[in-house]
């Protein structure tokens, strides 16, 4: 597409002064948003194979990414657990025994501010560890700084992570320590993709940091979920 030349620009940017001098602040915020998504469909676009499929709701997209996976010696890997209602999901999910599931969180909640409704702190259990009644499952308690450089991933023929931490830095931090796990094949789930600033930017600067491939596989109608699967 070509460039907006010098005078469009000039023209549009007096509007947009203009209007910023009369719009109630909630106008702008949603201009702002506006602004993100439209950065979060063209990387789609431009970086991702594929159109994702649009489902109504995360457990579609789980189920999705079940019907592949369910019968295989499946690595499971969750950061952002809180009450583990996904990771329960993920339970009654994968049916092989030799499967595991590996759940990440402080369970101190976010440790730093995320939006407006979101303070540091946020989704605190006060320490406690889900009961999710299935062997396989285990937890890994406390930051993920600390956590995961001591992690060791069992053996496994595919690999699932559900990446929901919210935050920018929570999820940068986890995605440059699991690289050498993401094969081509494995499966990426995101829970708050539409936030510009958090896990979308994360995932678009570890893409570019690492020339990994990704099909954009699926996403719900409002695009917080997404599952991408490495293919190159
Ligand atoms: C939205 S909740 C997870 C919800 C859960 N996946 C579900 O759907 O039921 C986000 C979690 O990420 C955790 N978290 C965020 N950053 C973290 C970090 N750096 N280390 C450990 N836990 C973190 C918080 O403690 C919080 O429980």
């Amino acid at each position: 597409m070509a460039a907006i030349g010098a005078r469009t620009r000039g023209l549009l940017k007096r509007s947009a002064l203009a209007a910023g001098g009369i719009a109630p602040e909630p106008f702008v915020a949603a201009a702002r948003k506006f602004s993100g998504w439209l950065e979060i469909g063209r990387w789609l676009r431009s970086e991702c194979v594929g159109r994702p499929r649009r489902m109504a709701a995360r457990e579609q997209l789980f189920d999705l990414i079940g019907a592949e996976v369910a019968q295989a010696r499946t690595l499971y890997l969750e950061f952002g657990v809180y009450r583990g209602e996904s990771m329960r999901y993920w339970s009654r999910l994968l049916k092989n025994p030799a499967a595991r599931l590996h759940g990440f969180d402080s369970f101190e909640g976010l440790p730093e501010r995320w939006s407006a409704d979101h303070a540091r702190g946020h989704f605190s259990t006060g320490g406690a560890i889900p009961e999710i009644g299935d062997p396989r499952a285990e937890f890994f308690k406390g930051w993920f700084e600390r956590t995961l450089p001591d992690y060791a991933a069992p053996a496994h023929d595919a690999l699932v992570v559900n990446l929901d931490a919210d935050l920018y830095a929570s999820t940068r931090f986890v995605l440059e320590r699991i690289a050498p796990l993401i094969r081509v094949g494995a499966w990426l789930y995101f829970d708050e993709f539409s936030d510009p600033s958090h896990e979308f930017r994360a995932f678009r600067e570890f893409v570019a940091a690492t020339g990994m491939k990704f099909a954009a596989v699926a996403e719900s109608r409002n695009l917080w979920n997404v599952v991408f699967r490495r293919v190159a």
